[in-house]
């Protein structure tokens, strides 16, 4: 059997059983990728890109309906200034490479953060994409970019506070489900699934809020070595886990 003859084979299994609806992935490791080959770390964040295409393909013929992908945070712009400007390239590079491609898959793209913040040709490719998708339905993919949670959470709570201010709405209302609105997610499911590569065992400030119950999979994998077959490993373990949200298992499994 071929290798994609394997891949659809487990496909086509794990479709028999739970699919998340919402993946969350921080994408870590490329520049430790690129120093381990002697390489400039732009060569892996380009390297992380090609990835994230593997990833696309293989969401969308296990037909998850969201994908959010963490590729620049609040925090990055700490990051010697070359690095910046290489990974705000290669952004507008890959949603003017991509466009046509994500039309064909009825992707319809997203940017999750503060748009405002990021360099003006991010900004104008993001607009061009993000209005040309928008109608698609297939896999609704959002890009974290210049995003933090707590940012997000905040916003979230200035825009709800400016309500209370002007009168439209009382303290009552400010409630679970009218801050879930406020945030850049508003109408999207919470994500079920979060996958990390690169061996770090921590958050990075992502999606805060929307994660309270998400299953957590975390793998020594670097970001640009992430293959179809890793999201398939990590979707068999989602499969074997028993999601309480607080409560006790109906089945009375441990
Ligand atoms: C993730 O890879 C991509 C971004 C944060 C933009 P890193 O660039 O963080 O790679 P490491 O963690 O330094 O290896
Ligand atoms: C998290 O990776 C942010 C992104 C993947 C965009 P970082 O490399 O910035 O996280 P830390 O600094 O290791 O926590
Ligand atoms: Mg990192």
């Amino acid at each position: 059997m071929s290798h994609a003859d394997a891949i659809e084979t487990r496909i086509n299994q794990l479709k028999a059983g739970s699919i998340p609806r919402h993946i969350g992935i921080i994408m870590d490791g490329n520049g430790r990728w690129a120093t381990l080959r002697g390489l400039a770390r732009l060569k892996g964040h380009r390297a992380g890109v090609e990835a994230v295409d593997r990833v696309l393909e293989t969401v969308m013929a296990l037909g998850v309906d969201y994908l959010t992908v963490y590729a620049f945070s609040t925090e990055n712009w700490k990051r010697p200034t070359a690095e910046v400007r290489g990974l705000m390239a290669l952004l507008v590079e890959y949603l003017d490479a991509k466009l046509d491609k994500l039309m064909a898959n009825g992707v319809c793209l997203k940017a999750i953060g503060d748009k405002a913040g990021l360099p003006e040709k991010v900004q104008a490719s993001l607009k061009r994409v993000e209005e040309k998708t928008k109608a698609n339905t297939g896999l609704y993919f959002n890009i974290a970019l210049n995003y933090g949670g707590r940012q997000e959470i905040v916003r979230a709570a200035r825009a709800l506070a400016e309500e209370v201010q002007a009168g439209s709405r009382s303290l009552e209302e400010i409630t679970e489900e009218s801050l879930a609105d406020k945030l850049y997610t508003a109408g999207q499911p919470d994500p079920d699934f979060i996958i990390r590569s690169s061996g770090e065992f921590r958050i990075s400030n992502f999606m805060l809020w929307q994660m309270a119950y998400a299953e957590l999979w975390l793998t020594d994998t670097l970001w640009p070595d992430f293959s179809a077959d890793d999201l398939l490993d990590a979707i068999a373990d989602y499969q074997k886990r028993n999601r309480r949200f607080g409560g006790i298992d109906a089945k009375g499994k441990v």
